[in-house]
């Protein structure tokens, strides 16, 4: 089969279409035949081996030597003790940290995956897991959004921001979208109440404070981000700088008790009721995967670099 392999960390030509053996799924995992792979920025991070935590799997090279985590396809063959699938079903699901989804074929365990709705595209379902679970922990779980409340989404014309704005308008929130120039409309359309343009403007230092920041790009000290809470607010980080991660992870716990503000990393735990959920909201047209751009499985080192560099307007989707 073909897939997509690196050896080593580096800019997108590090990755290269190969020929490789079909994998064989173990007794309690499935065989996918991929349709559709979606690109998220931890395959940029994964490339790039940058922050340092996307190198936990290999510090001097990529143990895992295929990115893609976010897959929709086919079962092709199932396991042994497989339960839920059986060969021929429509199936999608995040398979971080396994990764491998960049390729015509991949194997996954059946806790990854859940049944692709008939009303949705593979390309569709391929752009939902990771984005979307990240998203609602954040907002709905961690959050607890409640209506009228003021939200921060740091990061939100990218894959998880998108969904981001979406869930926190859908639970009430007065929602403030930051991200580049270029993304200002775009978050509007998604339903911003309000955007800043990170090159120009610092939302920590303009005096605005917010019920909850969700940081999907932190590069601020703690202090920064402290600054733009109100009070009882809440601070959670999904991805960024290793420097701030550890800032917050040691810093927060002693600001939550000298002041009235919650400052947390958020560490997600992928599952597939959190992907029903969203797949029951998507349905109802609550809100919508929104896909920018699409690439040929030989594209990917094109694709990760266009999601890398911050092009991407929502999703970056590989059809295979
Ligand atoms: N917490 C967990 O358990 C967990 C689990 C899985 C993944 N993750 C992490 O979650 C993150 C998800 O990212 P994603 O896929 O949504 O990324 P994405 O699609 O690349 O979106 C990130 C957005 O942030 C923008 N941005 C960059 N620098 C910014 C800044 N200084 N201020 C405001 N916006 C900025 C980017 O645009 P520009 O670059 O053009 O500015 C882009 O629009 C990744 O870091 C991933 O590793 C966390």
């Amino acid at each position: 089969m073909k897939a997509i392999v690196y050896t080593k960390y580096g800019v997108p030509e590090v990755l290269q279409l190969k020929e490789v053996a079909k994998p064989t799924p173990k007794d309690d995992e499935v065989l996918i035949k991929v349709q559709a792979v979606s690109v998220n920025r931890s395959d940029w991070e994964g490339l790039r081996g940058k922050p340092l935590y996307a190198r936990l799997g290999g510090f001097l090279r990529p143990r895992q030597q295929r990115l893609g985590s976010d897959i929709a396809g086919r079962v092709e063959i199932a396991g042994r003790n497989i339960r839920r699938f059986q060969p021929g079903d429509e199936v999608f699901g995040d398979i971080l940290p396994r990764l491998g989804g960049f390729a015509e074929y991949v194997c996954a365990r059946e806790s990854a995956l859940a049944l692709k709705p008939a009303s949705m595209t593979f390309e569709q379902a391929a752009a939902i897991p990771q984005a979307a679970v990240i998203a609602l922990q954040g907002i709905r779980d961690k959050g607890h959004v409640q209506p009228g409340q003021k939200v921060l989404i740091n990061g939100a014309g990218g894959g998880t921001g998108t969904f981001a704005v979406q869930l926190a308008k859908m639970y009430g929130a007065e929602v403030t979208g930051v991200d580049n120039s270029g993304k200002l409309d775009f978050m509007r359309s998604l339903g911003a109440d309000h955007v800043i343009d990170y090159t120009q403007e610092d939302f920590t230092r303009n005096g605005k404070q917010y019920d909850l920041i969700l940081d999907i790009v932190a590069h601020r000290s703690v202090f920064a981000y402290k600054r733009a809470l109100r009070p009882n607010g809440s601070y959670f980080l999904a991805g960024g700088s290793v420097a701030i991660i550890l800032q917050v992870l040691l810093l927060g716990p002693w600001i939550s008790m000298i002041e009235s503000k919650k400052m947390r990393v958020l560490a997600v735990r992928p599952n597939t009721a959190d992907v029903d959920f969203m797949i029951e909201r998507i349905e109802a047209g609550k809100v919508m995967p929104v896909i920018d751009k699409m690439y040929p499985l030989s594209e990917v080192p094109e694709a990760i670099g266009y999601v890398g560099e911050g092009h991407a307007r929502g999703k970056v989707v590989i059809s295979v």
